[in-house]
């Protein structure tokens, strides 16, 4: 056994419903015991994708008890009714109770749809989180939202539902292809922009450190994230208020990947990585940030080879378009446009009533 040195755990406080974040290089060596206290004698049933499978599946065998496993192509096609009904199936199979331990293993797919499983099944069992891209690090796998895809739009099913524990193991980021580590350090950078300016220069000096994985930068990174992200969802576990602000640069951003089809042409942190430079650029344009915040912010994306703007022309040329997708975004209530905006760098705030006009100005700015 290797216990990890540089282990560090970020509790998430949901009252009886608290569990924690635990973040360091080579858990998976160690899963066995980082899962013991949860297992008692329950028996565990992996969902997985191809890829993650194919790459880890050795680190999965080391439990005492049986293993069953559930593994699905990669994609965000998986997160559909039929692939749930699979899984479920599954679960039936193997005569799972609610106190076995479903275990989401792989990226922020996979983790929607073993959550949203784990909610339903028999009214809800246990499911632990080993979120395998910076992505599902940072952001997914906290917090509780899962859900699957359906005709009418993305994430539109599902359920707030808290894993019992998250372990986020930073060694298995090394295999993750560059372009969807850059999309997971977008939402690295979103905690800093919208709540911590703090964070936001210390990215600014370690930002090409995290994306090349140096040991201690990306622990920072993640940790740093995870305490962020559970601070807000602490205070507003359904996303009454303050949980809104964690969709910067997503309005823009959904607008810019509904009109790339949901594609691998544009993924899911590039659109926000370009969303969140949106945000920042109609903000200055209404007066409520000044210009040199939003020019660091391009700078910066420049430096760790983020997508930007003048990377989605493609995708932005019909602004009535544009306007529809914001317009159906599940922030908006009373008909009125809600956008999460910045004051600074650090200062973000929901705004509850964005001009339709204003926006419509910018975005037509764009092209
Ligand atoms: P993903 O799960 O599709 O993973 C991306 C790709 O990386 C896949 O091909 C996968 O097989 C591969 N992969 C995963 N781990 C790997 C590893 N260690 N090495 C090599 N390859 C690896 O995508 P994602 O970006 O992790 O997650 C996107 C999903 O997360 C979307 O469905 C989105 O809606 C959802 N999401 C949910 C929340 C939430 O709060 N629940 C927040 C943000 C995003
Ligand atoms: N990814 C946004 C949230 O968890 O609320």
């Amino acid at each position: 056994m290797s216990q990890s040195i540089n282990l560090r755990t970020v509790p998430v406080e949901l009252g009886e419903r608290s569990y924690d974040i635990l973040i360091g290089p080579n858990l998976l060596d160690d899963l066995a015991v980082h899962m013991a206290k949860y297992l008692g004698r329950g028996r565990i049933h992996v969902v997985t994708d191809e890829t993650v499978f194919g790459l880890y599946k050795d680190r999965l065998y080391s439990f005492e008890q049986d293993v069953s496993v559930t593994v699905l192509p990669a994609g965000e096609a998986q997160k559909s009714f039929p692939v749930l009904q699979k899984l479920l199936d599954d679960m039936f199979e193997q005569k799972l109770t609610r106190n076995d331990m479903l275990v989401a293993f792989g990226g922020g797919v996979i983790g929607d749809l073993t959550g949203f499983a784990a909610s339903i099944y028999k009214r809800g069992c246990r499911f632990v989180q080993i979120p395998t891209t910076l992505l599902a690090q940072v952001d997914s796998s906290v917090g509780g939202k899962t859900a699957i895809n359906v005709a009418q739009g993305k994430n539109l099913v599902g359920a707030f539902y808290q894993p019992s524990l998250v372990l986020s193991d930073t060694q298995v980021l090394r295999t993750l292809p560059d372009r969807e580590l850059k999309a997971g350090y977008a939402e690295v950078l979103k905690y800093g922009l919208l709540g911590n300016r703090d964070f936001y220069n210390w990215l600014e000096v370690n930002g090409c450190k995290v994306l090349s994985l140096e040991s201690d930068a990306i622990s920072e990174a993640v940790a740093t994230s995870c305490m962020m992200k559970a601070a807000i969802v602490a205070e507003d576990e359904q996303e009454r208020g303050a949980r809104a602000l964690l969709n910067l640069g997503h309005t823009f951003g959904h607008a810019l990947e509904a009109e790339a089809g949901y594609s691998s042409d544009l993924l899911h942190g590039e659109a926000v990585s370009a969303g969140m430079q949106m945000a920042f650029e109609f903000s200055v344009a209404e007066g409520l940030c000044s210009g040199q915040d939003a020019q660091r912010l391009e700078a910066h994306l420049v430096e760790t080879g983020l997508i930007r703007i003048s990377d989605t022309a493609r995708w932005r040329g019909n602004v009535d378009a544009l306007m529809n997708h914001m317009a159906q975004d599940k922030k908006n209530e009373s008909g009125k446009l809600t956008l999460i905006l910045a004051r600074s760098i650090g200062d973000a705030f929901v705004e509850k009533d964005a001009s339709t006009q204003s926006v419509r100005n910018y975005l037509r700015s764009l092209i």
